[in-house]
């Protein structure tokens, strides 16, 4: 599987990622054959954020970092800054110093390992300082608990904002992007007419990545709508799974396939981040590197899944 360089940083990694979100439903020795299955099929950089299973999905990876698997052979990324208050319903966010430090040490106990490859911070907070942010990056970095910083499902205004008074560079925004939750591309295609599509969401998320060579990470490429569901197999998507049958039949992949193979033909070279926990499925989907899909192919995707090409 190709590997790019992350936000042009000395970081290697593989197109696809395997997103740990969910790992914590594997019993070990399932886990354990899970991740090696994804290193054998060429996946070397791996995801996880502190509030994954409450930090189950860290600790189980972590057992098997000490046991199976070699630390320097593989990347690790982790996410901080959602936080659980004292109730369920109570979720907040906290980019402060003392919260983002904090949350490092916390990761690295549970991952057992001495340093993160990669740190985001998982969602924007509405009170965050950048000037903290850049302190607790520097000290992250200066003590060798973080080699790079990135952020997630930051608009493209908010992104140079952090980046404006850090100086490392911010090599990764994770966002969601996926057939039916192509909000990113939508207001580009629909640019210059009068539709609902045309308005831009994310203040031209795409392009600011592409310019300042920031490495974009699409999370849950077979959701639609926020969390909403699945397409695959879905009857509201029947014309959408029909047409990835289709060209799946013709470059002999599954569907799931197809559908991170369209992620990936996008120029932008972006990382398509899966949760899947199940074995074969991770295998089928990781053909999805090896097939490239024609401009015909792409646009029919796109439409079939609802969406409008003026
Ligand atoms: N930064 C963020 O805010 C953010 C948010 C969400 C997720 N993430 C990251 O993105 C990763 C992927 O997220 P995700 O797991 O939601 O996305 P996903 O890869 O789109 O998978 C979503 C669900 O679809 C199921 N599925 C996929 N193909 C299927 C099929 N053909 N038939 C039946 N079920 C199928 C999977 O079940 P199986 O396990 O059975 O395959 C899984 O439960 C996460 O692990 C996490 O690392 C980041």
């Amino acid at each position: 599987m190709d590997r790019i360089k992350l936000g042009g940083s000395e970081l290697e990694a593989s197109r696809i990622v395997l997103g740990c979100m969910r790992i914590s439903e594997l019993e070990t020795g399932a886990l354990a054959r899970h991740i090696g299955t994804a290193i054998d099929c060429g996946i070397n950089l791996f995801d996880h954020a502190d509030i994954y299973g409450s930090g189950e999905c860290e600790r189980k990876f972590g057992r098997l970092l000490a046991t199976e698997v070699n630390r320097e052979d593989i990347l690790i990324q982790s996410k901080c800054g959602i936080r659980q208050g004292a109730t369920k319903d109570i979720q907040y966010y906290d980019l402060s110093k003392t919260h983002i430090i904090g949350s490092v040490d916390n990761i690295l106990k549970r991952l057992e390992t001495e340093y993160l490859d990669l740190l985001m911070l998982h969602r924007p907070d509405a009170l965050m300082d950048p000037e903290e942010i850049s302190e607790a990056f520097d000290q992250l970095h200066a003590t060798g608990k973080v080699r790079h910083f990135g952020l997630s499902n930051f608009n493209a205004t908010q992104f140079d904002f952090i980046q404006k008074y850090t100086d490392h560079k911010l090599i990764t925004n994770q966002v969601q992007f996926g057939p039916a939750a192509s909000h990113m591309i939508n207001s580009g295609i629909q640019a210059n007419t009068p539709f609902d599509g045309a308005a831009d969401k994310d203040g031209g998320l795409l392009e600011q990545s592409r310019m300042n060579n920031v490495t974009l990470q699409a999370w849950s490429p077979f959701h639609y709508g926020y969390f909403e569901g699945i397409i695959m197999d879905d009857p509201k998507f029947d014309v959408l799974n029909a047409v990835l049958e289709n060209i799946g039949r013709s470059h002999d992949v599954t569907k799931n396939a197809v559908v991170v193979a369209w992620i990936l033909r996008h120029p932008a070279n972006m990382q398509t981040i899966i949760g899947t926990t199940d074995t074969k499925r991770l295998q089928n989907i990781a053909q999805a590197a090896e097939i490239e899909l024609t401009r015909e192919e792409w646009y029919h995707i796109y439409k079939a899944a609802g969406n409008m090409v003026p």
